[in-house]
């Protein structure tokens, strides 16, 4: 690369899910008996940047250790995966952690952060490409959970493909979706490839319920920005003082659940369709299990990975997997 032209992402692979799509699941999720909205809707521009202040709360112990054992173990990760990788990003958010990966690869081919929310994406990329100015960035706006390709970029040769998916955001797949999503990301990547995931780890309730209630009330902003989104996208009514956000443990499925509670009886608008609350009602907004290390060995390889490596913190809060597709 030139030094003095500046790095630029490639062309954005735009699938990002339509208005319909959006619409189509808040009707069926808020038409159902007890009442839900997919989680992937909470991630729009506002609520990506209000989910990158949450990894900054005190309470929210999941980044920084995550982090931790990133900063304390990017070389084995970098020998796992060998040089001139492919790198596929899943979730990608801010695009922070996938830096410790990229500082210590040996001359890595291409990387593509893959999200659902577009312009933080793009911000991200450019980003990205700024401080990486010899690596080609091709971001990719789509559901990771619905079926797309990933783009050849003319050029780019790689010896291997990896994927990386940090953030325990596999945790809000429950098992079963997560077992799904594993096997659709091995069709996807080819025999062969790594895959570096984040896993959060059962651990006291105290700490996981205060991680998801932060005490500053920005996971509770985070929250109630789905109601806000779908006031101004969907012509929705929903006025946010007459809903409080709350994190509950569920111990049978080992998930934190995040629900929008109904502060008394009320009617709210989405368009034209009409939804009736009764009084301490919830809509179930996301999930985010918790797992033991055999837990998630068990899960991995009934997707078809061999699991080749485990990293944890000392204090066994948060987990990191080298999985290898079969
Ligand atoms: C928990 S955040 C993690 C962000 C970042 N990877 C980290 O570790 O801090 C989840 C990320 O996944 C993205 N995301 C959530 N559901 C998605 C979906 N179905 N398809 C694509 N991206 C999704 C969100 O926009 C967000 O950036």
């Amino acid at each position: 690369m030139n030094g003095s032209i500046e790095n630029r992402p490639e062309k954005l692979q735009d699938f990002e899910p339509s208005l319909g799509e959006f619409r189509d699941g808040v009707i069926e999720g808020l038409s159902a008996p007890a009442k839900t909205l997919p989680c992937k809707f909470l991630y729009d521009d506002r609520g990506s940047h209000l989910f990158d202040a949450i990894c900054e709360q005190p309470e929210y112990y999941p980044t920084r250790t995550e982090t931790g054992i990133l900063t304390r173990h990017a070389r084995d990760i970098a020998r796992t995966l060998g040089p001139e990788v492919r790198l596929v990003e899943f979730g990608s958010g801010a695009g922070i952690k996938i830096r410790l990966l990229l500082q210590a690869l040996d001359n890595p081919a291409v990387c593509l952060p893959v999200d659902i929310s577009r312009e933080h994406l793009l911000a991200a990329s450019a980003a990205l490409a700024r401080d990486f100015p010899d690596l080609r960035i091709a971001p990719v706006c789509a559901d990771y959970t619905a079926h797309f390709e990933l783009p050849e970029i003319p050029g780019v040769t790689y010896r291997s493909t990896a994927a990386f998916f940090p953030g325990s955001t596999i945790g809000n797949f429950t098992r079963t979706e997560a077992v799904e999503f594993l096997d659709g990301a091995r069709k996807l990547l080819g025999q062969g490839a790594t895959m570096i995931v984040g896993v959060d780890l059962i651990k006291n309730e105290d700490t996981l319920r205060a991680a998801y209630d932060d005490a500053a009330g920005v996971t509770a902003a985070f929250n109630l920005n789905l109601l806000r989104r779908i006031n101004r996208d969907l012509g929705g009514s929903f006025d946010l003082s007459r809903f409080r956000h709350e994190a509950r443990w569920n111990t049978e499925l080992s998930r934190i659940e995040m629900h929008l509670v109904s502060l008394r009886e009320q009617e709210v608008l989405v368009g034209r369709r009409s939804f009736p609350f009764r009084a301490g009602e919830t809509i179930h907004t996301e999930n985010s299990h918790k797992y033991s290390l055999g837990g998630f060995r068990d899960l991995a390889a009934e997707a078809g990975y061999e699991t080749i490596d485990v990293w944890t913190d000392e204090n066994q809060l948060f987990s990191v997997h080298a999985l290898r597709a079969q």
